[in-house]
């Protein structure tokens, strides 16, 4: 039997779709389970002649392969990574190629890539987007690690990668260490953002218009065909169409209104902290899930608490202020993902290109949507682009929406209908904009009671003032340690 091209460790769905995909693409991959009887199940009911085959233990997967071996792991992020990995390295030679797919850490990623190389194993590490669908069909795949590994299985990746409408494959060579699962990361906190972004619209067109959800469901799946084409868009339409086949009402309306999460949204936000960039789209909707799931507290708290809100009149005025409105945040959220992917680049050396990572992104991944063209374009013309919204198409885009906008963010308000993906999209374009914002009041304060020190709008240097009365006034230039 000819030897195989890849191994495959971990036949969850994401697994066997992946492995499927890539036999469907001529390859031959030998895969692995540890508990025997889900490969076994595989291999009898899902293959139809790819040429894919077992392997009972994992010394037995790595006799099957080609020099140097090529592995992809998709196993649970954390340590089932590092358990696999330990058990693999007694069979595994120099020059072998270990790759995870899974959402790992990207600091888990660096230190992984460091303990093979001293083996003279390389790792890489990659971030596979689309869900099961994506597997099969073709996945947005975000790669990072040595490039000379890359450059090994570039063939396989491209292979079974998404194509844009353009034809090109989505995937590309991110950067070293965990550049792919960093750039995997930030998809994710995009995806947060961009689903709690539409969650508030349902929100306000629903419980604050009062549109039925059958409608609602027609309403998205017209917007999906214009500026807000995406996949999100797409399968909120579906979602809201879907009936309960129990009771025939929208299934939606029988789910239970808590927001679960794995932590790549979480890591995001954490790491934007640690960099000292504002993301606060992203963050918003990190918390706006820790809320959902506070399910007990928040029913027990609604006993207690009303508030006094305003029932709107449903209006197309109020569905186009929605619509724009969402257009708006999203255009945030790209904004902020993609600012923080070029801090990070900085600060961690991956040399990211945020129009290659824009390019991978505009099919197969999660987040996919019409709009990634366009932030592609501008990172494209402008590489040193510092915040997207400075961009002339989105810039334009924004300044027509921006009085809907702000309506639609009001309406919200009124209607006591948390929304705090909306508010804080709307708030961070408004910093972001301002010449002058109230910090000066934060640093009087924080020399106030910390003498912590200032500096002047009118001449240089560094100020500390005694702030009570009859105090001996301002110091210039004093060095205090804080
Ligand atoms: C993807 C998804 C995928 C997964 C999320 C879910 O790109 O295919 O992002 O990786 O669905 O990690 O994350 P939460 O469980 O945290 O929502």
């Amino acid at each position: 039997m000819p030897p195989s091209d890849i191994a495959l460790i971990g036949l969850g769905v994401m697994g066997q779709n992946l492995a499927l995909n890539m036999a469907r693409h001529g390859y031959r991959v030998a895969v692995f389970n540890r508990t025997a009887s889900v490969t076994e199940r595989f291999l009898h009911e899902r293959l139809a002649g790819e040429p894919i085959e077992g392997a009972p233990t994992l010394a037995d997967l790595t006799r099957r392969l080609s020099r140097p071996r090529k592995l992809l792991l998709m196993v649970k992020a954390g340590g089932p990574v590092d358990a696999v990995i330990s058990e693999l390295r007694p069979h595994l030679e120099p020059g072998d190629i270990v790759i995870d797919g899974g959402n790992s850490h990207f600091l888990d990623t660096a230190r992984r890539e460091e303990e093979l190389a001293a083996a003279g194993l390389k790792f890489i590490g990659a971030g596979v987007s689309g869900g099961e669908e994506g597997a099969l069909r073709g996945p947005s795949i975000m790669p990072g690690g040595p490039r000379e590994a890359y450059e090994a299985v570039a063939g396989i990746l491209t292979a079974i990668a998404a194509r844009a409408p353009d034809g090109s494959p989505c995937v590309a060579y991110l950067g070293p260490k965990g550049a792919g699962h960093y750039v995997k990361m930030v998809h994710n906190g995009i995806e947060y953002a961009v689903m709690q972004l539409i969650a508030e619209t349902y929100d306000l067109l629903g419980r604050g218009l009062r549109i039925p959800t059958a409608e609602l469901a027609g309403l998205f799946a017209e917007w999906n065909r214009g500026e807000l084409s995406s996949f999100l868009i797409e399968i909120t339409a579906r979602v809201l169409a879907h009936p309960d086949p129990e009771s025939g009402r929208p299934l939606v309306e029988a789910i239970r209104d808590e927001a679960e999460q794995k932590g790549t949204g979480r890591w995001t936000v954490q790491d934007s902290l640690d960099l000292g960039v504002a993301i606060p789209t992203i963050g918003a909707a990190v918390e706006a899930r820790i809320l959902s799931s506070m399910k007990q507290e928040r029913t027990a708290a609604s006993q207690v608490i009303q508030a006094t809100a305003r029932r709107p009149r449903r209006s197309q005025a109020h569905v186009e202020d929605a619509r724009n409105a969402l257009i708006c945040g999203l255009v945030c959220a790209y904004a902020q993902g993609m600012a923080l992917l070029r801090a990070a680049s900085a600060a961690h050396a991956f040399g990211i290109d945020l129009a290659e990572t824009a390019r991978i992104w505009r099919a197969g991944c999660i987040i996919r949507a019409a709009m990634l063209e366009e932030i592609r374009a501008a990172f494209a013309r402008q590489p040193s682009l510092p915040n997207l919204l400075l961009h002339g198409a989105f810039r334009d885009q924004v300044r027509e929406r921006e009085a809907s906008w702000r309506r639609a963010a009001n309406l919200m308000i009124e209607c006591g209908l948390p929304a705090p993906a909306t508010t804080a999209s709307l708030a961070y374009f408004d910093a972001y904009r301002a010449e002058r914002l109230p910090a000066n009041l934060i640093q009087a304060l924080r020399d106030y009671f910390g003498a912590h020190t200032y500096r002047r709008v009118d001449r240089e240097g560094t100020f500390h003032t005694d702030w009570t009365e009859g105090g001996p006034g301002t110091r210039e230039n004093t060095p205090r340690n804080s």
